[in-house]
């Protein structure tokens, strides 16, 4: 059984490429890629059966439908006004093709064709017509850049395999090109034959939440393939799907919400149920798991991977294996290295476990260590009477272990050097921190050290999407610029939705306080996501996550760090020059320094850039000073 559907109900993709020796680039064959790509990260993937054909030639054209006898169709190419699409013909000779001629071969090769593309410039006309026989089919009106296209193929498709309909998917298509600040999105024209609903969906479902239910019922306890479950995590990966830790108690049992599709709906999942998806998606190691990853955690692929790869692939025995994970406060660290520590890969490589910590500013190492120690099965540990003796006994323990060491949220470089100490040759080390100065205290190499960015405007969004689905549907635009004017950063996004859904609650139009967000420094001052609860069971306040990194501060740094919130122009960088000027020094260099170190600054070419959070924080320090 495969998540989204059996096996029996798939859809035919048929992807052609026509590369052509006369147009000497590749574009078709990625956009076919990339198509793909966008398929196989929807949740209803399994659905689709995808064949691919990167170099199509005149002649394939005909034998391909026939042979396939697709339900959907794409055709990638290039094409010109007067001549039709080019293409390669027998012994590498071009051969250009009219749209109609083209139409007539699929008429009357394919039998089943539901849904055409023409994905080459001045088909409009060509698809007009042969939406008299083909319910769905896309055309391009004129010319359009070739990166709106690379925009808005892939995610229709994307939209088409989370269960959209084929309207939806279309709209959807467009709002990624004009995410994208991209341009002609609207070259891209749909005909839908006599009698055909655009509002159908292709992938046939009831109720796509009950389906989805009722498939994650079924792969638990059918037991689904390893091949069900890395599509799950897929869809989760990438956001398509979300279950979240919400508890509600129903009729003694606990039920789960769960997101479908970038918070479309939602539904609920009962405790046993996803307690058992939770566990084969984030099984938990032996050793000292770090928490669960956040349950709204989107847009870190390309993170993880890079993540995976430092710890697993480059581990070698002359070797420092430690890796740095840095970046600004409620960016994501924790949240990534939590996702890290519940990751079946990761588990497949360190088959002792892990080890986690999470530091605080002033840690008691000893005590640290001696934890570590104890799930090791030492009790030792606690008294040694230094934390060189402590690292010497916990380095005996790791010494042929093969363990993920995890050290979260590291404020100075010496509380670090005991886990590195005490690593075995097996061991990776991963560490995080919020301050660049730690960084190049732990490590020289730049290969070992990876700076997590905020989100891309997309993932940002999609954020907001799915906690506050309603509010995003009801105010696309003003969402769209409340999350540029954040910044993307992870934090300030749960903060603002927070906000936001409160409003909503009331039952409140929300674009005054989006407004107000955006403009104000609304956000300091509220309380951080529920998932930053601290060790004493409070939850802090944005404001006093921040203050851990300006209280560090020396006054003069300090007091330079709120100047810049009163002079930041938006978005906030400063040259030289411009700091000199703020700060009425003749060298600004050492305090530039300082705040770079310790992540407030961050230079950009010859500026330096401060995060919006980061200039509310210091507007607001202005005001309590
Ligand atoms: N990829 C993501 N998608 C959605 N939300 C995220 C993502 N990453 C983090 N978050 C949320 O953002 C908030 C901050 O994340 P996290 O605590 O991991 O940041 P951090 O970088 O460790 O912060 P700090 O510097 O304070 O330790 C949390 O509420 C978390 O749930
Ligand atoms: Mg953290």
């Amino acid at each position: 059984m495969a998540v989204g559907g059996t096996m029996s109900d798939k859809l035919k993709l048929l992807l052609l490429a026509a590369n052509s020796v006369d147009t000497l680039d590749s574009r078709a064959t990625d956009e076919i890629q990339a198509i793909d790509r966008a398929i196989q990260a929807a949740p209803f993937r399994e659905r689709f059966d995808i064949q691919k054909e990167p170099a199509l030639r005149v002649a394939d054209i005909g034998p391909l439908v026939l042979k396939h006898n697709p339900d959907l169709l794409h055709i990638s190419g290039h094409s010109r006004e007067t001549e039709g699409l080019v293409l390669d013909s027998e012994l590498r000779h071009v051969a250009k093709v009219q749209c109609s001629k083209l139409k007539d071969v699929l008429l009357s090769a394919g039998s089943k064709l539901q849904l055409v593309f023409f994905g080459f410039c001045h088909s409009a006309e060509c698809a007009k017509e042969t939406s008299a026989r083909i319910d769905f089919v896309l055309g391009i009106e004129g010319e359009i850049p070739v990166k709106s296209s690379l925009a808005f193929n892939p995610a229709f498709y994307a939209a088409l395999a989370s269960g959209h309909s084929i309207q939806e998917a279309v709209d959807y298509g467009r709002s990624i090109v004009g995410l994208k600040k991209l341009h002609r999105a609207r070259a891209i024209v749909l005909h839908v034959g006599e009698g055909a609903d655009p509002t159908k969906r292709l992938i046939k479902s009831t109720t796509r939440a009950d389906e989805l239910k009722s498939d994650l019922e079924q792969l638990v306890h059918a037991a689904g393939s390893e091949r069900d479950w890395s599509n799950l995590r897929k869809a989760i990966d990438c956001g398509a799907l979300v279950i979240s830790q919400q508890e509600t108690e129903v009729d003694n049992q606990k039920e789960y919400t769960f997101t479908e599709n970038s918070g479309i709906f939602h539904t609920d999942l009962r405790g046993d149920v996803y307690r058992r998806v939770r566990e084969v998606l984030q099984p938990t190691p032996p050793g000292i798991a770090p928490p669960f990853r956040p349950s709204v955690f989107v847009g870190r692929e390309d993170a993880l991977k890079k993540i995976r790869q430092l710890l697993t692939v480059q581990r070698s025995a002359n070797q420092e294996n430690i890796t740095v994970i840095h970046g600004l406060p409620g960016v994501g660290k924790t949240s990534l290295v939590s996702a890290i520590g519940h990751d079946p890969e990761i588990a497949r490589s360190f088959k002792e476990g892990i080890l986690w910590v999470s530091l605080e500013q002033k840690p008691n190492l000893i005590t640290e260590i001696a934890r570590w120690g104890r799930a090791l099965g030492s009790e030792e540990i606690l008294k040694a009477p230094t934390v060189n003796d402590a690292t010497a006994q916990l380095a005996a323990l790791l010494k042929t272990r093969q363990m993920l060491l995890i050290v979260d949220d590291v404020w100075e470089t010496e509380h670090a050097a005991p886990f590195a100490g005490a690593a075995g040759d097996q061991c990776s080390l991963m560490i995080t921190t919020r301050l660049p100065m730690v960084v190049d205290g732990i490590t020289t190499d730049q290969t070992r050290t990876y700076n997590l960015p905020v989100l891309t405007e997309e993932f940002a969004l999609m954020v907001l999407r799915i906690l506050v689905p309603d509010v995003v549907a009801e105010n696309e635009r003003d969402c769209l610029k409340l999350v540029q004017d954040l910044e993307r950063l992870p934090l300030a996004l749960h903060v603002a939705a927070g906000l936001l859904r409160r409003e909503a609650r009331l039952g409140w139009g929300v674009s005054e306080l989006i407004e107000k967000i955006r403009k104000g420094t609304e956000l300091i001052d509220k309380a951080a996501p529920k998932d930053r609860i601290g060790k004493d069971g409070v939850i802090p306040s944005v404001a006093s996550l921040l203050n851990r990194s300006t209280d560090v501060l020396d006054e003069q740094t300090r007091e330079c760090f709120i100047y810049l919130g009163a002079f930041a122009p938006k978005p906030a960088a400063f040259d030289l020059e411009a700091l000199k000027m703020v700060w009425q020094v003749d060298d600004p260099k050492p305090i530039v320094r300082r705040l770079v170190g310790h992540g407030l600054l961050e230079p950009v070419g010859r500026r330096f850039q401060m995060h919006r959070i980061l200039v509310d924080h210091a507007k607001s320090l202005c005001t309590d000073d």
